[in-house]
């Protein structure tokens, strides 16, 4: 396809990354702009043989890149971070081009993505073991931490430019190798990362990028014995698929699945920062996001105030291509998601919600969703009890502390949830109350490469960001060495 002007040829790239060579396959999958329907890009897909073939190089590359010393591995991330960063804006263009979020959040999350890159470039120099104190005058025995081998990663739609940088910083800060299958809904944007990549010096297959259909690619990368970690970002019904199939070769597993926050919001909250906080949560990436708010619990005496407020600034939000100019929400990603978004709120309306400010979709066509905000929510309603992934904020009222904490876990799914409180023993006591693996209190944006992000409950398996983030591409391996005969 024709390369947009704004885009450098060496950013732009249809063809898969195997061991350093870009390749072309028998098939090609479209990949669509949200915003406008057009076809952007004819990737190619790959298949089983492709998937095998990546393995395969990574395979061959690992002892290679493990043995290398840490400070070279984190040159070369560094060097990584830093080509991300000098091509922001090219990249932030491929991103919104692909996956239609407004231009202004797509440079952030190149910022964030490669903010990965920089924090593991460190991370890979403090990797540490143990010695433990012995059993017997003649052993010595030891803890090392090893890289597990070859990775897969299947990727998600919502950041690609964050959530690879995400799984492949930390793999490869360890010593592993990696097969990535992005979402067919958004390679061109780990095509642009993988060529930067291997600008940055990383070798011929330690970073592998196969785009194709989950049937073949993540079908393989979950059964195929040489992977010995399988890394996941997506819902919990694919997630726990691919836990039954990745059982069969029991591989290490991270996985970073569905979510359904609650906002808590009290009578004492600062009211402006409450509603900043809940817009920065629910309609970031147009509500596609796992840690979007999806249930607004808000404590009777602020209720009617804060739903007017919301209501307010959710109307005044702008839509239109993520390209142009002051632009606040771009399109959901397909037609899919616009019909889920209706579906919530016909099944809501029809047990006694009421629609505040939106509700439909949006003048603009395709897959453009008027921001909406109902008042009215109830845990009858399909919209308490399943993932959006959309524009649509649903305000719940409740009375007490106990009452919004109950309400709060549930569910079977504990990623993230926001409090808004100025009381600061609530702050503990709900903090500490809360089922979920991130609390952002007072704030609706807690996302830094430096803090694990992970789920509990159904929400997911192991953290990635933080030093946690490396423990999940490491072994450990007791060392007991005997016949240490004493000094003299
Ligand atoms: C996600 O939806 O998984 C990513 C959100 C984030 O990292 O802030």
């Amino acid at each position: 396809m024709t390369r947009p002007e704004a885009i450098p040829a060496p950013l732009w790239h249809e063809n898969l990354y195997i061991d350093g060579h870009w390749q072309a396959a028998a098939s090609r999958f479209a990949v669509h702009n949200p915003a406008t329907g057009a076809v952007i890009a004819e990737v190619a897909s790959g298949g089983v043989a492709e998937t095998e073939a990546a393995i395969a190089a990574a395979q061959a590359a690992q002892p290679a890149w493990a043995a290398q010393p840490a400070k070279a591995r984190a040159a070369i991330l560094r060097r990584w971070h830093d080509l991300i960063v000098a091509n922001a804006e090219p990249l932030a263009r491929i991103l919104t081009l692909e996956q239609g979020k407004p231009l202004a959040e797509a440079r952030a999350e190149i910022f964030y993505g490669a903010a990965f890159f920089d924090w593991f470039a460190d991370e890979a120099k403090r990797i540490y073991g143990d010695v433990i104190p012995s059993y017997a005058d003649d052993r010595r025995l030891l803890a090392l931490r090893q890289p597990i081998g070859v990775c897969g990663a299947i990727t998600p739609w919502n950041f690609p430019m964050a959530m690879i940088p995400r799984k492949a910083a930390p793999a490869l800060a360890a010593g592993c190798t990696m097969v990535l299958k992005p979402a067919s809904a958004t390679p061109l944007s780990a095509l642009a990362l993988a060529a930067l990549g291997e600008a940055a010096g990383v070798p011929a297959g330690v970073f592998n990028v196969v785009p194709g259909s989950a049937a073949a690619v993540g079908n393989t990368l979950a059964t195929d014995p040489r992977v010995k970690k399988l890394t996941f970002t997506g819902s919990t019904e694919v997630g726990r698929a691919l836990m039954a199939r990745a059982s069969g070769t029991i591989k290490k597993l991270s996985l970073e699945l569905g979510g359904n926050a609650p906002v808590l919001v009290f009578d004492d909250a600062d009211l402006d920062a409450a509603v900043a906080g809940t817009i920065a949560t629910k309609f970031r990436n147009m509500g596609q996001t796992c840690v979007c708010a999806n249930r607004i619990y808000v404590q009777a005496g602020i209720h009617d105030r804060f739903v007017a407020t919301l209501a307010a600034a959710v109307a005044a939000m702008r839509l239109g291509d993520g390209l142009a100019q002051g632009v606040a929400q771009g399109p959901l990603i397909d037609a899919d998601a616009v019909a889920k978004c209706e579906r919530h709120i016909a099944d809501a309306v029809a047990k006694g919600a009421r629609i505040v400010t939106g509700g439909k979709r949006h003048a603009l066509g395709g897959s453009f969703f008027e921001p909406t905000v109902l008042a009215g929510a109830t845990h009858a309603m399909l919209i308490a009890a399943e993932e959006t992934f959309g524009p649509v904020a649903p305000i719940f009222r409740f009375e007490d502390e106990a009452e919004a904490v109950a309400l709060a876990n549930a569910t079977e799914y504990g990623l993230a949830a926001y409090v808004f409180t100025t009381n600061h023993a609530r702050i503990w006591r709900v903090g500490e109350a809360l089922e979920y693996g991130i609390v952002g209190i007072n704030t609706g944006a807690t996302s830094y490469e430096g803090a694990p992000f992970g789920g509990w409950k159904e929400s997911g398996i192991g953290r990635e960001g933080g030093r946690q983030g490396i423990e999940e591409f490491l072994e450990t391996k007791y060392l007991c060495i005997a016949g240490i005969s004493p000094l003299g």
